[in-house]
């Protein structure tokens, strides 16, 4: 027979030899395919069995089993020392400074502008307005004529306009950029007709800079016709506004008489508030603040929006967003908005996720 005891110990003791020998992990698996392997040492040993006589079998079965275990065991042991060497080795010559700062990704912020006329839009949307806008630069007839403003009134030398270029060979006035948002309001009356629920918040243009005017400031309009709008509808939506942007329980609104020539009647709105400390609060104290000018929609609007006055009428105001923002957030000077600064903008800018969430808690 080809098995012997003393074969079977030659036999462990070379093969536990060559295992201590190896120096990597290839040639120890080259090793174990020569013992192991289908056709390996062990493995053909393993089939000699089956020509013994079963007293043999008895004897060699177990032995050759465990000699198996055995390198088994000693190659599973030699594989994980190479490994445990390899990653000591990784360990000793890789290093990281846990202790040095991340990677800071640059994180822009929301202008406050961007802001507010989100919270705006937010709060009028509660009360059923859409979002209406116009274009910038504006024809006269849609900035003024439409508006009940016709090219001898005085409240075009008042707006300080900023003119386009006059076409050549035409006898049509130059456009303008527009000097508030009024013009949505005939364009929209032109595009959905009567009734109408909207705000127009954008950008207006005056040539004017000081610390509370910039050329480029924003205008947030406010139109609302149907057949039994008044004046009170308008003071209880501005009231609802003030108490929501502003985050108070108590507010009051002083409606001064006014002149606009796109309303009739015109009233400008102030709010009661205290500047104690320096600091604004709104809903108390002794002072009053102007944040816009309303009034009933003039006749000659709705036609020249091509809305029947007989049976139309209703509200419009206009507010400036860049003066309630430099209120609600202590903003001194509207210059600054625009400086695009980064200091500025880190310190009054919003984080994006910073969605407003305010609620009317409309009245019943
Ligand atoms: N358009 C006016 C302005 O720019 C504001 C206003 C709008 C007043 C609507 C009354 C009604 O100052």
């Amino acid at each position: 027979m080809g098995v012997g005891m003393d074969d079977l110990e030659n036999l462990r003791a070379g093969v536990l030899k060559h295992i201590s020998k190896v120096s990597d992990e290839g040639e120890l698996e080259n090793l174990r395919l020569r013992f192991l392997g289908k056709k390996g040492e062990i493995s053909l040993k393993m089939r000699e069995l089956g020509s013994m006589n079963p007293e043999q079998k008895m004897t060699y079965g177990p032995l050759l089993n465990s000699l198996k275990d055995e390198i088994n065991s000693a190659l599973i042991a030699k594989k994980t020392a190479f490994q445990d060497t390899a990653l000591d080795e990784r360990l000793r010559t890789e290093w990281l400074d846990v202790t040095l700062p991340g990677r800071v990704r640059g994180e822009g912020t929301i202008h406050p502008v961007s802001q507010v006329t989100d919270e705006v839009t937010e709060i009028f949307a509660d009360m059923g307005f859409l979002v209406a806008e116009g274009p910038q630069i504006e024809s006269d007839w849609y900035n003024f004529d439409a508006l009940n403003i016709p090219s001898h009134h005085p409240a075009r030398g008042e707006m300080d306009t900023f003119y386009m270029k006059h076409p050549k060979n035409s006898n049509e006035p130059p456009h303008v950029l527009r000097t508030h948002t009024s013009p949505v309001q005939i364009r929209t009356m032109q595009a959905s007709g009567a009734p109408i629920k909207v705000i127009c918040p954008g950008r207006v243009y005056r040539a004017d800079y000081d610390q509370t005017h910039t050329p480029m400031f924003h205008q947030v309009e406010g139109l609302a016709l149907d057949k039994d709008i008044t004046m009170a509808n308008l003071k209880w939506v501005l009231e609802e506004f003030v108490r929501a942007f502003f985050e108070v329980d108590e507010v009051e609104l002083r409606f001064r008489a006014s002149h606009f020539p796109f309303t009739e009647p015109s009233a400008e709105v102030d709010i009661r508030c205290s500047w104690s400390g320096g600091q604004l609060k709104v809903g108390e104290g002794d002072d009053w603040l102007e944040i816009l000018g309303s009034g009933m929609v003039h006749p000659n609007v709705l036609k020249a929006g091509g809305i029947d006055p007989e049976k139309w009428q209703g509200f419009a105001f206009g507010m400036g967003i860049d003066r309630i923002a430099m209120l609600k957030y202590g903003i001194p000077d509207l210059r600054s908005f625009f400086d695009s600064d980064l200091r500025w903008l880190k310190h009054y800018g919003f984080a994006a996720l910073d969605q407003p969430i305010l609620s009317t808690g409309l009245s019943k």
